[in-house]
């Protein structure tokens, strides 16, 4: 694959102030007029960046070679050589609807890369790093992944899904679809985003599947500068050679200008020896490929261990602008929603403070005090809210609110348009006053 020019500026550039990775919205009730916080007027601003595509050469053929694949989804792309618009100002609509896979390409032994056609779609708009919630409509359930291509201006996207031993959604991904199936995808979602955090130099850290945003935003990096100087220094952990994700691509990435690649592996596969960078991630692979990590904005993806495992070496090292996401919850979401409410500033609210939440179809009320969030007052009360990452991500829990006021803690599951219009996350929200809820 060729990462070629972008006719267009670097959007990143022109934006406004990015939002933190983890925001907090206070949520007017309709009617309240959507200006009424300033954190939420702030939110939409931050939310209001501009979708930036690239021109691009998808080079599908490429990915033919096991462990390779391609920078850009769809060989209709590489046919009309994608010259894709810039979004300017103002959020996208989203991806919304019953996407049809148009193809299939074998990543690593356990990994697969889905192309999915959006045929509603003119463009599929998102920020590098992003991702959607799926749901496999056979098994009706939902998962989120990451799109592992760049915006590229065309109504195609990758997604890129490692197989989880006894996993449902996985599974079903790796052994039953098939080209022509649909899933039902929605998003785009997610703070994890170089459009978020504009620099001038970048520092990626991933494991396993957690290299798919990371990718997005390496792709979508090197079509929007080249050939303008870029500073990327990726470094990719892995068991061993046969686990590499995007082996081949990280091989043609390596011969970049302004790219460092640095992937060490733990150990030998049985059919090769590993003759790169030896064991597991340590203060000298990080001191050595990235001295300058203090400099530089940090993006660290990986299985919950592994963040752990670099979150510290990241401190030792000077890293200060760090980034992170993980796909797994290590914990429950009420340690999760306090932890983030001790990073974040304190909403002011009487400790102990207990408000009424009426449910507006159902005539329900229920109580609940302000360390409890909203969806497991409901839970508690025996009404059933969809959910399923409880942590503000996927979008499941997804609600609207008629009046009232909550404090929302989300991690990139709802998109700023749907909090203007009056939506929440039951799941990542506590009561600042008596609510009124659509269900
Ligand atoms: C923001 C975000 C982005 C993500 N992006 C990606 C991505 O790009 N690529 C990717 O591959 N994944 C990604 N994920 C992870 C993905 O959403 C799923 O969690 C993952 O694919 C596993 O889903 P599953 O349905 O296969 O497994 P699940 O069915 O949810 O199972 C999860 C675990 O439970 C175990 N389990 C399941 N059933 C049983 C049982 N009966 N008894 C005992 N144990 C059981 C499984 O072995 C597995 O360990 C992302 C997650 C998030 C939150
Ligand atoms: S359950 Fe995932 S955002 Fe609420």
């Amino acid at each position: 694959m060729r990462y070629v020019r972008s006719p267009f500026p670097l959007e990143a550039d022109l934006r406004p102030g990015a939002p933190a990775s983890k925001a907090t919205f206070r949520v007017p009730a309709r009617g309240a007029g959507v200006g009424a916080s300033a954190s939420s007027v702030a939110a939409a601003a931050a939310g209001a960046v501009a979708v930036s595509t690239a021109e691009s050469t998808a080079p599908g053929a490429a990915a033919a070679a096991p462990g390779a694949v391609a920078t850009a989804p769809g060989a209709a792309a590489a046919a009309i050589g994608a010259v894709a618009t810039a979004t300017m100002a103002g959020e996208a609509d989203g991806i919304t609807g019953l996407a049809e896979c148009v193809g299939i390409t074998r990543v690593t032994h356990d990994i697969i890369t889905i192309e999915l056609r959006a045929p509603w779609l003119t463009s599929a708009d998102f920020e590098p790093g992003q991702y959607l919630t799926v749901r496999v409509p056979e098994l009706g359930l939902e998962r989120c992944y990451s799109i592992s291509s760049a915006p590229f201006g065309t109504n195609t996207f990758t997604l890129t899904v490692k197989r989880v031993p006894g996993g449902a959604v996985s599974t079903h991904l790796h052994d039953v679809l098939r080209i022509g199936d649909r899933l039902h995808v929605d998003g785009p979602y997610g703070l994890f985003s170089t459009s978020f955090h504009p620099a001038d130099k970048h520092l990626f850290v991933s494991a396993g599947s957690g290299t798919t945003p990371i990718m997005s935003m390496i792709r979508a990096l090197l079509a929007h500068r080249m050939p303008d100087p870029v500073d990327i220094v990726l470094i990719h952990s892995a068991s061993t050679p046969k686990d590499i994700v995007f082996r081949a691509e990280l091989d043609q990435l390596a011969t970049v200008p302004g790219v460092r690649v640095v992937v060490h592996c733990s150990r030998d596969a049985a059919a090769e020896r590993w003759t790169g960078p030896r064991g597991r991630i340590g203060r000298e692979i990080l001191a050595e490929a990235a001295p300058d990590a203090c400099d530089r904005e940090t993006f660290v993806c990986g299985p919950v261990g592994y963040m752990d495992a670099v979150r510290p070496l990241l401190a030792e090292v000077g890293a200060r602008r760090v980034h992170e996401e993980s796909f797994v919850f290590g914990s429950a979401p009420t340690a999760r929603l306090a932890r983030r409410r001790a990073e974040q500033s304190v909403v002011p609210v009487a400790p102990g403070a207990t408000f009424a939440i009426d449910f507006a179809s159902s005539g329900t009320r229920v109580e609940c005090d302000v360390a409890t969030t909203v969806l497991e007052a409901t839970a508690a009360a025996g009404l059933p809210v969809p959910s399923s990452c409880g942590a503000g991500m996927c979008g499941t829990c997804k609600s609207t609110l008629l009046s009232g006021e909550v404090d929302m803690r989300h991690a990139g599951g709802i998109r700023p348009k749907e909090i203007a219009a009056g939506r929440f996350l039951p799941c990542c929200s506590t009561p600042l006053s008596d609510l009124v809820i659509e269900r």
